[in-house]
């Protein structure tokens, strides 16, 4: 085997039998065999940077990051200048790092607190404290390190390890010593119950806090799992009363960032009063989706690839999301903003964004997010006839009767809120000009998928034509790239039928994940609370992205619901509404999703 991708959170190893290692003198080894991925290249650099504009800094300032400089350790970590250049050029692994003087001194000096605010809701138990302790599994948690679930509910420290205890799993493709691993990990987590919009209630927080940190460097990670409108009491209260008074101080925001444009700025003003653009961490959980994040290196690290991703070959591109579920229980909050708003305008503008965007000028945050954003300003105007939405309705199936959206207790009567809606859009640019990029997004349909659809145009004037019948579309290739469930990418080529006459049929270039690596497939949450511990925002939406995405569809939303717009009703578990075929027939395209694909 050429290559291996090591369990180890956040570096690649190659094999000794490769050539890079096998040809180094031994004591290159070491750093040969950890090579850096871009977050701990980028974060070394960062805070090199970071570290080298800090000393220039009076005292006891505002810093970037919300550290308030200290006297003796101004910055993120303790490490020198000379180390962090070392780090540069060898990202080592905590057990190589044992016994370097520098290392073992920052390890010991500084710490990290991770507050989940709102720790009693649905998301902290599903997904935030399982991907902690995912990511304690792995030990890519810092050595010193306490985690503070914080709710208004009154509750221990022993009934929320019990809470959190009930939704934690070990990977599958290790699980050596699990409940070993859980008892430590809980050990780690503890209650504080607090009202969100107390100050009193914070800096009682932030003592419990101080004694857990001891003394050391204290950063700190702020979760806000907890509805809109109350965000800006808790972040203002969170900043005042418990921020790092010598560490780095960062929130996590999730969606939704407003309804529309107005809302949303004025949500990025009222954080901004307490936060600066640095320390605020806006999560699309879709960014730490795995094919997502490969998106970039599928693109850019394959030469077969880059040359195709444009107008001249590509015909269209579809993005697809689909559920077999409907709002069930969340129809309260659902109704107020509707399919378009919870999935278009974040998850799949962001993959749309990601794969059209032009070549960064590297692998560090801002310039992703730099070419992110030229992409979401280059888009057309959406107009209403590029939309179709829909809502499900009441089907029952094999005896049994699926409620309708309208059926769900939290929706109100009459509701027009969209559970389905297509779109086309356009990015006029030079690359993209004219290229549909069709989107796709609804509850209570057929299947579970999220995939992205590349249709590649016509081979001209192919000599195989005749055997393709009057049907040439389906003889185009087709690249997918399947998010969920059960990741693949595949390529649809057209084949020869082994025997002696000439029979073309359609088969896969497969890279079905599952059959291809052994180890589990993190969750979105594990790779970005990683990142947003390690101060990497390449994954994390920045406001003028956010700006461009609700400038795209709040035009197109404002007209929907002025015009009060009925969805085409489609029925629970159904493809959804045929007006998505008539949409993507207008610009010639065939959904893909509806064809049958042998993906195996
Ligand atoms: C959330 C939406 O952002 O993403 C939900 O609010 C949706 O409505 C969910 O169900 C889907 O996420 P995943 O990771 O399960 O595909």
């Amino acid at each position: 085997m050429a290559t291996l991708y090591s369990t180890h959170c956040r570096s690649f190893a190659y094999s000794p039998s490769s050539p890079s290692s096998s040809s180094s003198s031994s004591s290159n080894i070491a750093c040969l065999q950890r090579v850096t991925f871009s977050q701990r290249f980028l974060a070394a650099k960062a805070s090199l940077k970071s570290q080298s504009q800090s000393l220039q800094v009076p005292l006891n300032t505002q810093q970037q990051d919300g550290a308030v400089a200290a006297a003796v350790t101004p910055v993120e970590n303790g490490t020198s200048h000379e180390q962090l250049k070392a780090e540069l050029l060898c990202v080592r692994s905590p057990e190589e790092s044992k016994g370097i003087a520098g290392f073992e001194k920052d390890e010991n000096e500084s710490t990290v607190s991770i507050t989940v605010v709102g720790a009693s809701g649905d998301l902290a138990k599903k997904k935030i404290f399982p991907a902690l302790f995912a990511l304690y599994y792995e030990d890519c948690l810092p050595k010193h390190f306490t985690i503070y679930g914080y709710a208004r509910s009154k509750m221990t420290d022993a009934e929320l390890r019990n809470m959190v205890s009930k939704t934690l799993t070990c990977r599958i493709d290790k699980r050596e010593n699990c409940s070993e691993k859980m008892d430590q990990f809980l050990k780690r987590c503890f209650y504080h119950s607090g009202q969100y919009d107390s100050q009193e209630n914070f800096a009682v927080l932030d003592k419990k806090l101080k004694e857990h940190e001891g003394g050391r460097t204290s950063n700190r990670l702020f979760y806000l799992s907890i509805p809109p409108n109350i965000f800006i009491d808790a972040v203002k209260c969170a900043s005042l009363s418990a921020s790092s008074g010598n560490g780095w101080t960062r929130v996590i925001v999730e969606k939704p960032f407003g309804r529309d444009s107005e809302s949303s700025a004025a949500l990025t003003r009222s954080l901004k009063q307490y936060l600066t653009e640095d320390q605020i961490f806006r999560i699309d959980h879709y960014l730490g989706k795995e094919l997502v994040e490969n998106l970039s290196v599928l693109r850019f690290s394959n030469l077969i690839f880059e040359p195709l991703w444009s107008r001249q070959y590509i015909r269209n591109v579809q993005l697809i999301f689909s559920e077999d579920f409907g709002t069930e229980g969340r129809g309260g909050y659902f109704d107020h903003y509707g399919i378009i708003r919870d999935i278009m305008q974040n998850h799949l503008l962001q993959i749309l964004a990601l794969f059209a965007m032009e070549t960064p000028v590297s692998l560090d945050a801002e310039d992703i997010r730099n070419e992110k954003v030229k992409v979401l300003r280059s888009m057309r105007p959406l107009q209403l006839e590029d939309v179709v939405v829909g809502q499900y309705k009441s089907h029952t199936r094999g005896g049994v009767t699926y409620p309708a959206y309208v059926d769900d207790k939290t929706v109100p009567d009459g509701s027009l809120t969209p559970t389905f809606a297509a779109a086309a859009l356009f990015i006029d640019n030079a690359r993209w000009d004219g290229v549909p990029f069709l989107m796709k997004a609804g509850k209570a349909l057929h299947n579970k998928r999220a995939e992205i659809r590349v249709q590649f145009r016509h081979v001209p004037g192919n000599l195989y034509n005749r055997n393709f019948g009057a049907d040439l579309d389906r003889a185009t290739n087709e690249l997918v790239i399947r998010v969920q469930p059960d990741e693949a990418i595949y390529l649809k080529i057209n084949n020869k039928v082994p025997g002696l006459g000439m029979k073309l049929d359609r088969s896969n270039l497969n890279l079905h994940y599952a059959a291809r690596y052994s180890n589990e497939i993190p969750d979105a949450y594990e790779r970005l609370l990683l990142d947003a511990i390690e101060g990497e925002r390449r994954l994390f939406i920045r406001s003028d992205e956010l700006d461009a995405a609700w400038s795209l569809f709040t035009p197109v939303l404002k007209e929907l619901e002025e015009k009060k717009i009925i969805p085409e009703y489609y029925p629970y578990g159904s493809r959804g509404p045929v007006g998505a075929h008539y949409l993507a027939a207008r610009y010639n395209v065939r959904w893909g999703d509806l064809g049958t694909d042998i993906d195996h």
